[in-house]
Order: C-alpha cells, then sequence, then structure tokens
C-alpha cells in the first residue's frame, strides 16, 4: 500500500536545502525568531534588527551568539560553533554591507 506521507518535504524555498545559509535560516527559525522576528522581520522592539548588523562583524556575532550579549541569553549548548557559523550566512547574507557606516 502506497502512503502520503511520503511526499512530506523539507527544503528550503529558494536555497539548496544543504547550503550553509539554508541550514541557518532552520536555526534562526528555532532558537531566534521568537525575538528577532520571523525571516527577521519585525523583532521584538526589545531586541535588535539583525538585518542591521554590521556584515563585517563576523567574529562579534558568534561571540554574542554563543555568549550571550545585555539581554540576550547564551546560545552556546543550545546552538553549536558549526550553527552558529551557519546563522551567521543566513544573517549575513541580509545585514548592510560590510563598506556600509554603522
Ligand atoms: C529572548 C529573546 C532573544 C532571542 C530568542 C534571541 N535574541 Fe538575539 N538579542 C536579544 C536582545 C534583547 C538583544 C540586544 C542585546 C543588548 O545589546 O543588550 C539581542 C542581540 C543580538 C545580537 C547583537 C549582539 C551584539 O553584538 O550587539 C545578535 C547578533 C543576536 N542577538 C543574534 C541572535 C541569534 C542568532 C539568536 C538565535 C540563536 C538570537 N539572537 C536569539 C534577544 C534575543
Amino acid at each position: 500500500m502506497g502512503s502520503g506521507l511520503a511526499i512530506a518535504g523539507f527544503a528550503v524555498s529558494g536555497l539548496a536545502a544543504d547550503a550553509p545559509a539554508a541550514r541557518g535560516a532552520k536555526v534562526y527559525g528555532q532558537y531566534c525568531a521568537a525575538c528577532h522576528g520571523q525571516n527577521m522581520t519585525k523583532p521584538q522592539s526589545f531586541a535588535i534588527d539583525l538585518r542591521k548588523f554590521p556584515a563585517d562583524q563576523h567574529d562579534r556575532f558568534i561571540r554574542s551568539v554563543l555568549n550571550g550579549k545585555g539581554a540576550m541569553p547564551a546560545w552556546k549548548g543550545a546552538v553549536t560553533p558549526a550553527q552558529a557559523e551557519e546563522l551567521w550566512a543566513y544573517v549575513s547574507a541580509a545585514a548592510k554591507p560590510a563598506t556600509a557606516k554603522k
């Protein structure tokens, strides 16, 4: 007997499912969207708009995500260093170009 379950897909639309930014988008949806907004839009008033995070500050991003920053909890333990890099691939694609003023 055939099963309809076979058609359940897991691809992220518009991106190859195994691309770092696509994996980052999934982690983002799981851990970050509640405060920073679905797809980085409409963040909560107390959180920052990640699309405005400077695109040339990779190290700061990784450090803040893993160790926490101000009102944001540390994600170390929930998010692996490899996933933090995937999150960076996702966020930096939407972030301001490195040449833009802060
Ligand atoms: C509970 C709400 C909450 C969640 C969930 C959350 N954040 Fe944040 N985030 C904040 C707040 C609040 C700030 C502002 C912190 C400050 O500067 O005081 C912040 C700031 C940041 C910053 C800027 C740090 C800096 O160096 O200025 C980054 C990057 C960031 N968040 C990424 C993430 C990522 C990636 C996730 C998912 C793993 C995430 N956040 C999940 C609340 C949250």
